[in-house]
């Protein structure tokens, strides 16, 4: 199909991942434990790991651990990349684990083996001119700050992140020049285990907690954002938020009200912090309703003024469609958020509602706000896919899935959104966060590994890799 809107030059097209749903190599390289490693499969992992009794321990009789070989992409690293080569990446996200770097987060001294690592993937990519996107953090925390410290809601935790930060960015200045500092960091509001490193253990606390960490992190992610451009000046730093725009179900001005209020709070709350560098009006009142009483430490609040983000990274499934009160039936799905069952759209087979003119939206709705460059970094869809007896993947509903978002992404262009570029999820298949699954595909490329951990690991082009290889080309022209 051909699309009228043609993309600016220079559109950065990739794909992207995360080191904890890729990598594999858990123990490799002094690595140490995160977060993720205590994950076990199966839809039900994010309940057990947010039970209150739960001891973020490895129990082999009790549970598989998906994460711990996930892709093998740890060694396999060459031959994905030069896959990606061939499909005509741009750039490539990928995040670092933190625990190669600091295995338990806390030490003075980074892990060598670990920074090794990443220099050779990203020489590998440098190798065929693909860039990397480099997210600091996405949903690994070290297990020992998880333990030892209770996650973000300790204040030293800023300091061991800026000390991450930093190797990072004097490690790494000649080859990332794309950051983000926190992996939809707003998701946190629903779950903040993932990101956070903690499970509020009553509804009592959990704003007072949440809110807390928000701050930490803030400042954290101001203190690596002016590190950044001290170190690597001609570096690009970026928030990464979870977009997912609140659609009034009706116009009942109730309903209208509280879908205004929670696009707020969910989605523009921290976007606001990150991009203004300051504390949105709003938020005042909720924090005097929900009984939140913020510590700011002296000099926080001129740091967060200075270290606003130079572009907003984004993840778009879905949108949301929401009401006042809600009877039970009428829920949607979603990861983290879900409102209510929307008629006019369709859902995956996970039951996440597609809407690729929520897509177009949501990017006016940022970009009306900010004015700042924005970054699809994250969209795309989970299936199953059917390998047929010839060996080929016809993954019909990914390319339709794909064609109809990046066609309103062209839309959002010609809108007079400046975008940056479009990083699909999953480009090679991995773990799903949510669910565990490897049969929740996102990727142009198949890989054999499903949900009992059995599988070669073989590596396969879909039909979407093809028709991805021709949009880039094409510069999106090409759908
Ligand atoms: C985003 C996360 O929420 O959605 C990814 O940043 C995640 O880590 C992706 O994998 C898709 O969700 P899921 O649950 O299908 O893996």
């Amino acid at each position: 199909e051909r699309n009228q809107q043609s993309f600016p030059e220079g559109f950065l097209w990739g794909g992207a991942t995360a080191a904890n749903q890729i990598e594999g190599g858990f123990r490799e390289g002094n690595k140490g434990l995160n977060i993720s490693d205590v994950l076990p499969g199966g839809k039900e992992r994010l309940k057990i790991l947010m039970s209150p009794g739960f001891n973020f321990e490895i129990d082999h009789e009790k549970y598989r651990y998906p994460n711990h070989e996930a892709i093998d992409f740890y060694h396999r690293y060459k031959e994905d990349i030069a896959l990606f080569a061939e499909m005509g990446f741009k750039v490539f996200r990928m995040s670092i684990a933190w625990t190669r770097i600091f295995p338990n987060g806390d030490e003075l001294e980074p892990n060598e083996a670990g920074l090794a690592f990443y220099d050779r993937v990203f020489d590998e990519l440098h190798k065929y001119g693909i860039e990397p996107v480099v997210t600091i953090s996405h949903y690994e925390m070290p297990l020992h700050l998880v333990k030892e410290y209770g996650g973000w809601r300790s204040r030293q935790v800023v300091t061991f992140f800026e000390r991450y930060a930093t190797a990072l960015f004097n490690r790494y200045k000649d080859k990332v020049k794309y950051w983000m500092t926190f992996n939809e960091i707003n998701g946190a509001l629903k779950m903040p285990i993932m990101s956070m490193g903690f499970s509020p253990q009553n509804e009592e606390v959990r704003y007072q907690q949440t809110f807390q960490a928000f701050h930490h992190q803030f400042v954290a992610s101001a203190i690596a954002v002016k590190a950044c451009k001290q170190i690597i000046p001609d570096a690009k730093i970026g928030c990464m938020i979870l977009f997912a725009p609140v659609y009034s179900y009706d116009s009942n001005p109730e309903n209208v009200l509280f879908a205004l209020k929670e696009e707020e709070l969910f989605n523009y709350f921290c976007a606001d912090v990150h991009v203004r560098g300051e504390y949105p009006a709003f938020i005042q009142r909720f924090f005097k309703e929900h009984s939140v009483e913020l510590e700011i430490q002296d000099g926080d609040l001129e740091l967060i003024k200075q270290g606003t983000v130079d572009y907003i990274g984004l993840s778009y499934y879905m949108s949301r469609t929401d009401k006042k009160v809600k009877a039970e039936e009428e829920k949607a799905n979603g990861n983290i958020v879900g409102g209510v069952k929307n008629p006019f759209l369709k859902a995956s087979d996970w039951g996440w509602e597609i809407d690729p003119v929520g897509l177009r939206i949501s990017l006016n709705r940022l970009y009306g706000r900010y004015q700042v460059p924005l970054f699809v970094v994250e969209n795309g869809l989970g299936a199953y896919d059917q390998v047929e007896e010839d060996g080929t993947i016809n993954d019909n509903h990914r390319i339709d899935y794909l064609r109809e978002h990046i066609k309103a992404m062209g839309e959002a262009i010609e809108d007079g959104v400046e975008l940056m570029g479009y990083t699909s999820w999953g480009c090679i298949d991995l773990v799903s966060m949510s669910t565990g699954q490897m049969s929740k595909r996102y990727g142009f490329i198949y890989v054999d590994k499903h949900d009992d951990g059995s599988g070669t690991l073989e590596r396969k082009p879909k039909k979407s890799y093809h028709w991805y290889k021709n949009v880039i080309a094409t510069n999106g022209e090409q759908l």
